[in-house]
């Protein structure tokens, strides 16, 4: 049996990168997948992607700052499937790379509205479908830069933070019923927003890393997989680096 057999899985941000690698791990280990995301033309193809490998997934375009679009996103979700097991809040901004003196208003507001309120609204649309089968794995892409700061990125880092605040606050509210809440913490992933190979962020980024590389998206994806099933029914309010080391020296 698959891992996630008959699991109903819903994935943000999943389009590109780490979301996109979830998204087809879910798949390729029988979920049911909806991928959301504002970027239409290639998160059909991710899609299609998928069904050609053989796995089962939609795609619904939205951005998860607007709350109907995500009440949209996640009645596709209940109409196509009846449940759902599994939230990934992984969609994020990532600012214009200020401090605290530079980063503007709408730096600020455009980050909370993607990064926290956009997974706390999403996790508000989900949770009264956990709630009527008492179970469910919410999980939270946070980042290092939710455990420890990161240079000029004061509004991004502050909403990772703040992103491990909701994973802990929902996992403590609603574990009596049976839902999970968990955050996962990547490290320096190749993705499209990652410095190209050899360039001296890049090379400063491999220093900070115990395993001396970047992680692949796949990386990440095991560990959500790991956290989406049943293997981790005991887990919850945890945080996890997938980081290579670099959170713990
Ligand atoms: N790549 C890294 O090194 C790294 C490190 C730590 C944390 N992360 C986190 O991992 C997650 C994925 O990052 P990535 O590197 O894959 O980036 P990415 O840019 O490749 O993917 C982000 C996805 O989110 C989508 N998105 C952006 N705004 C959205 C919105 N308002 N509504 C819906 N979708 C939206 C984008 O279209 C894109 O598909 C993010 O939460 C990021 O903060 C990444």
């Amino acid at each position: 049996m698959k891992r996630l057999e008959s699991k109903v899985c819903i994935v943000t941000g999943a389009a590109h990168g780490i979301g996109r690698a979830i998204a087809e791990r879910f798949a390729a280990e029988g979920a049911w997948v909806l991928l959301v995301d504002v970027d239409q033309s290639s998160g059909e193809a991710a899609v299609s992607g998928i069904a050609a490998a053989g796995g089962l997934a939609q795609f619904v375009q939205t951005d998860v700052s607007a709350t109907e679009q995500i009440e949209r996103a996640v009645k596709v979700a209940k109409e196509q499937r009846r449940q759902i097991d599994v939230l990934v809040n992984n969609a994020a901004y990532f600012g214009d790379g200020n401090d605290a003196l530079e980063a503007t208003e709408d730096e600020w507001d455009r980050t909370y509205a993607v990064n926290l309120k956009g997974a706390a609204l999403f996790t508000k649309a989900v949770l009264p479908s956990m709630l009527e089968r008492k179970n469910g794995s919410i999980i939270n892409i946070a980042s290092i830069q939710g455990l420890v700061a990161g240079r000029l990125s004061v509004a991004y880092t502050s909403m990772k933070h703040g992103l491990i605040g909701l994973t802990r606050s929902t996992a403590l509210d609603f574990g009596p019923h049976g839902i999970r809440a968990n955050a996962i913490c990547p490290g320096p992933i190749r993705t499209r927003i990652s410095p190209p190979d050899g360039t001296p962020l890049h090379q400063r980024q491999v220093s900070k890393t115990m395993l001396a590389r970047t992680g692949e998206p796949s990386e990440v994806a095991w560990a959500a997989l790991f956290l989406a099933s049943d293997e981790s029914s005991y887990v919850t309010g945890a945080v996890m680096p997938v980081d290579g080391g670099w959170s713990a020296f």
